[in-house]
């Protein structure tokens, strides 16, 4: 019988997908599939079974994601587990970044994170229980180099940011963490990435299940810490 409540977003395919999916095998957690488009994340709900659920789920506009979360937790009530899944990465640099994707990197990366911590936390601090995984990236990552493009490693290098501070500013046993899920065989990874959508969820899932005495404020590679 489940009794956490877990919502990934941008759960309907990829990484965020096999998150769900990880998720969904714990018998105390339910899911919710976090998908801009309902009816793909009812289709990927429908696959992963273990009584998932789809929630429509748009990190894009700031207004109708806040009147979304509302719905949602006025229909499942406290979610007590987050996963920041969805991303995007807009191929270009400083001079030929449109200002319209460098903004949606920043919202869909970074900002919903802010915004879903901001509503969510509340709710968590009441229960006395919270976990969040940020699903960052190497890219950003100072120590790494920040690489790939522009706007997708200043979105994440400011995910890290989000992270290693909110988990500063919550108390009780709420763990915030961020990691990066290696190059995985995606839409956005492509074909010749290394892993499989399942193995680049492995530390996130983990994250999102830590014991009371687990980690917050990290950064994590394969269940490891590594440097911001
Ligand atoms: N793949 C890699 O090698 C890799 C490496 C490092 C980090 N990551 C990170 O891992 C996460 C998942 O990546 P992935 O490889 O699974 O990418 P993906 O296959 O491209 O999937 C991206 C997911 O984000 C969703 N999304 C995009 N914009 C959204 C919006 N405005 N509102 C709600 N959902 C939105 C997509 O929904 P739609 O289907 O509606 O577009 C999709 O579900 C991302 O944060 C990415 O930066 C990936």
């Amino acid at each position: 019988m489940p009794t956490k409540l877990a919502l990934v977003t941008g759960a309907n395919r990829g990484i965020g997908k096999a998150i769900a999916a990880g998720l969904a095998k714990h018998e105390d957690i339910k899911v919710l599939v976090g998908s801009r488009d309902l009816a793909k994340g009812e289709s990927a709900a429908l696959e992963i079974g273990h009584g998932t659920t789809a929630v429509a789920l748009d990190l894009g506009d700031r207004a109708s994601l806040k009147r979304q979360v509302e719905d949602i937790l006025s229909t499942h009530g406290t979610v007590d587990i987050l996963v920041n899944n969805a991303g995007v990465l807009e191929e270009a640099g400083l001079m030929d970044v449109e200002d319209s994707a460098f903004e949606k990197s920043l919202r869909v990366n970074m900002l919903a994170a802010f915004d879903l911590m901001r509503l969510l936390i509340p709710g968590m601090a009441e229960r006395g229980y919270g976990r969040i995984a940020n699903v960052s990236s190497g890219w950003g990552s100072f120590s790494e180099g920040l690489g790939g493009p522009l706007s997708y490693a200043v979105s994440k290098a400011a995910l890290n940011a989000l992270t290693f501070k909110a988990a500063k500013d919550v108390s009780g046993n709420i763990k915030i963490n961020a990691m990066c899920p290696g190059w995985v065989k995606t839409d956005m990874g492509g074909a010749n990435a290394e892993r499989t959508p399942g193995e680049g969820a492995d530390t996130a899932i983990w994250l999102a299940t830590l014991p009371d005495d687990g980690p917050t404020g990290k950064f994590f590679r394969d269940r490891k810490p590594i440097r911001w």
